[in-house]
């Protein structure tokens, strides 16, 4: 079963908010890092990466996408899901099991990203592999991250665009003008919430992201099954995979009053870690039954049980 996607992978590539309209800019000029992974300046169909050759169409149906997301990602709707999916009630597969599920999901309109979504995860893994080569974890990490985008799969309740892919942000809190097309947020019926429109919102300062509800996607369920599945991976594993779609903080430094120190110190990784994320959707096949065995050998290591998704 193939399941076509409507809308590109909002969450993970290059963007930018035009400093006169705060509006996002699809395109790509990002760049290319002095040492180590060198990021391509063209994706796969030889554009600039998420140049959709369309300052018409694509930006039209991004900003459409955003704008059903902003009005709908509430606190107490984040707060639904958590406890609905956080039981993992639903099936038990193996990562490599999930791996082949997500398979199935082809984002059709994605512009950098014609293979289907195991490309991109291996391209990931084997681009950190290749610089990082002792931080196993951070291959396997490269490995699941979006898995989570198994909740588009009808097992998980086929959940829509809006509620798995695209930027994430906190809620509790005052919308920050660096999330893209902040101008939706007013129609999100927290926005006139008094608790919800101060800086600190609900939270203190240095309270930890842990204690901060964000928006619900794909990055907050593959966290979950992670941490409820007892993984041995690293906080910092965690933290990148849950953070990942967090782009007002880690490409823009916003919400950073709500971190502590070791929110700090992990963020160190979740830059390194996007880099990865963002330019290893290029034509670098991965011959995926000869890593496999690799892969596997992580799993097992980090991964001893079935997991509960
Ligand atoms: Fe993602
Ligand atoms: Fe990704």
């Amino acid at each position: 079963m193939t399941i076509i996607i409507d809308q590109p992978e909002l969450g993970s590539q290059p963007e930018k908010l035009s400093s006169e309209t705060n509006e996002l800019v699809l395109d790509g000029g990002f760049p290319v890092p002095k040492d180590g992974f060198m990021a391509p300046e063209i994706n796969s169909f030889g554009n600039s990466f998420r140049d959709y050759d369309a300052k018409s169409e694509r930006q039209k149906t991004v900003e459409e996408f955003y704008r059903i997301n902003h009005i709908n990602q509430t606190y107490d709707f984040v707060k639904q899901m958590r406890e609905a999916y956080g039981k993992l009630d639903r099936v038990e597969m193996s990562i490599w099991e999930c791996c082949e599920l997500l398979n199935d999901v082809i984002d059709d309109s994605d512009p950098d990203l014609d293979e289907p979504q195991i490309e991109h995860l291996l391209q990931t893994a084997e681009a950190i592999r290749k610089d990082y080569p002792n931080e196993d974890w951070l291959h396997l990490t490269g490995l699941i991250h979006d898995l989570g985008k198994v909740l588009l799969h009808p097992s998980f309740g086929e959940l829509p665009q809006w509620a798995v892919v695209g930027d994430t942000f906190p809620l509790g809190c005052a919308f920050d003008e660096a999330n893209v097309h902040h101008k939706y947020f007013k129609e999100n019926p927290d926005y006139n919430n008094p608790d919800y429109s101060t800086k600190n919102g609900i939270y203190s300062e240095g309270c930890g992201l842990d204690n901060v509800m964000i928006s619900w996607g794909h990055d907050d369920y593959m966290y979950l099954v992670a941490k409820e599945n007892k993984t041995t991976l690293p906080p910092a594993a965690l933290f990148v995979i849950r953070y990942h779609s967090f782009y007002p903080l880690h490409r823009h430094g916003a919400y950073k009053h709500l971190m502590n120190e070791e929110d700090v110190e992990n963020l160190k990784w979740l830059h390194i870690f996007n880099k990865y994320d963002l330019y290893s959707k290029s034509k670098v096949r991965i011959d995926v039954e000869k890593v496999k065995p690799y892969y596997l050998s992580l799993i097992e290591k980090y991964f001893p049980a079935k997991l509960r998704w």
